[in-house]
């Protein structure tokens, strides 16, 4: 019995010191990564703090891992366009796609009006010229027609998604073309477009034992007609 119980609690051990590697190798990266772009993008705020709607998600930065191992999905020819991200925080994302991505613009909406002082306080720091960070509720932003790709790192739920959602459709429906949409921690956005066929999956993947990952591309009007007359719909 006793070698039965030692051997449960040795495995559970090892099973911890597996799983605590990866977290400590990833918080000595972030360190690296902020050091080396010379930001701040780090911190804990509630939802009161932030002045957000209750259907808002408080600020927590993207690991700069993830955002790598998410982007590198994305097709190369839409790499060109303008980059959106919904819900930008003190900018990681934007200082990344700026500085390591051939975008055309890189933009990222924020409500918080003290986290869009710290986002422009480091796209400066960082020196990412083509970026620029939008202080305004998502559910009112218009992405720029030429947006090919839009990032989301889990920013709100409910009426905002639905309404952020219906703006980028609309974006489509104005400017047909294939885009990425990179969606981090997916809940949200999976249940806000539960049962629809605008979009397939491309790739997705888990990292960090529980952080997931997808990225997405729109369909045309025409690729899903396609589609659907070869029995492919979704
Ligand atoms: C999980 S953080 C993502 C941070 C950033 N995208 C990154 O990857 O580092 C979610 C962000 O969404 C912002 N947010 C929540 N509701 C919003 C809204 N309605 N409009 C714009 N930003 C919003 C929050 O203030 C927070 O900074």
């Amino acid at each position: 019995m006793w070698a039965g119980i030692l051997q449960r609690k040795g495995t559970r051990r090892e099973m911890n010191r597996r799983q605590s590697i990866p977290l400590v190798f990833n918080r000595v990266a972030e360190r690296w990564w902020e050091w080396r772009l010379g930001i701040h993008s780090t911190g804990d705020y509630t939802s009161n703090q932030l002045e957000l709607r209750n259907d808002g998600i408080p600020y927590d930065p993207i690991p700069f891992r993830a955002f790598f191992r998410a982007m590198e999905h994305v097709p190369k020819e839409l790499l060109h366009g303008s980059f959106v991200d919904y819900g930008a925080g003190k900018g990681r994302a934007l200082v990344l796609a700026a500085r390591y991505y051939p975008f055309r613009q890189v933009l990222g909406v924020e409500m918080s009006s003290e986290l869009c002082r710290h986002a422009e306080g480091n796209l400066q720091r960082a020196g990412a010229k083509n970026a620029t960070v939008v202080c305004c509720d998502a559910a009112n932003y218009v992405p720029p027609t030429d947006t090919s790709v839009f990032f989301m790192y889990n920013p709100f739920f409910g009426e905002t998604m639905r309404k952020v959602l219906h703006n980028l459709r609309k974006s489509l429906q104005e400017n047909p073309r294939v885009t990425a949409i990179v969606v981090c921690r997916a809940r949200n956005f999976l249940a806000a477009t539960l049962g629809q066929n605008w979009f397939q999956e491309l790739a997705c993947g888990t990292m960090l034992s529980e952080f997931n990952w997808h990225v997405f591309l729109t369909l045309t009007d025409r690729s899903r007609k396609h589609e659907h007359e070869s029995g492919f719909g979704l």
